[in-house]
């Protein structure tokens, strides 16, 4: 088990799970654009992806300037997330109600990135990383526009289908 003497062990350890989730989540996008049957909803998952592949070169650049090894921690939730959203994948049903199971299964990681980026970014902060702190706040805030295109897309037309 890693020690967590200090804060900066815990802002490293965190910034290690959130590197992993980030991979995690690159291998799970694609599979979620090709079960989406709305292609504004493709386009999301598509689009979130090359941000995703932005957010882990990001890490990586955090790592290399506080002069650690990029390296993965096994992230437990994002496995859960992603797990409870595949369930979505396999199973047969109406299009617009499996696009809105998507929606809610995407949403639910987007929030748990925000919670985690916010978390280092603070972190990042109150250690005097200021510079990291900065690029942690980018990535954080295409996390929550990625949310929010998501509920603009579940208002404006899946779920409305999907009650109909
Ligand atoms: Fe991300
Ligand atoms: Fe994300």
């Amino acid at each position: 088990m890693a020690k967590l003497s200090t804060l900066e062990d815990l802002f490293i350890e965190q910034l290690q799970d959130l590197y992993d989730a980030e991979h995690q989540l690159t291998k799970a996008l694609p599979k979620m654009a090709e079960a989406a049957n709305s292609t504004q909803l493709q386009n999301a998952f598509n689009s979130h992806l090359s941000e995703t592949e932005e957010h882990i070169r990001r890490l990586e650049d955090v790592f290399q300037s506080l002069g650690k090894k990029a390296t993965r921690k096994t992230c437990k939730a994002m496995k859960g997330l992603i797990e409870e959203g595949s369930e979505v994948l396999k199973e047969d049903g109406e299009p617009s109600v499996k696009d809105a199971a998507l929606i809610a299964a995407a949403q639910r990681i987007e929030h748990y990135e925000i919670a985690g980026y916010g978390a280092v970014r603070t972190f990042a902060q109150q250690l005097g990383h200021t510079d990291v702190a900065d690029v942690l706040l980018q990535t954080l805030d295409e996390e929550a526009a990625a949310d929010k295109k998501l509920t603009k897309i579940a208002e404006s037309s899946v779920n409305r289908q999907a009650a109909m």
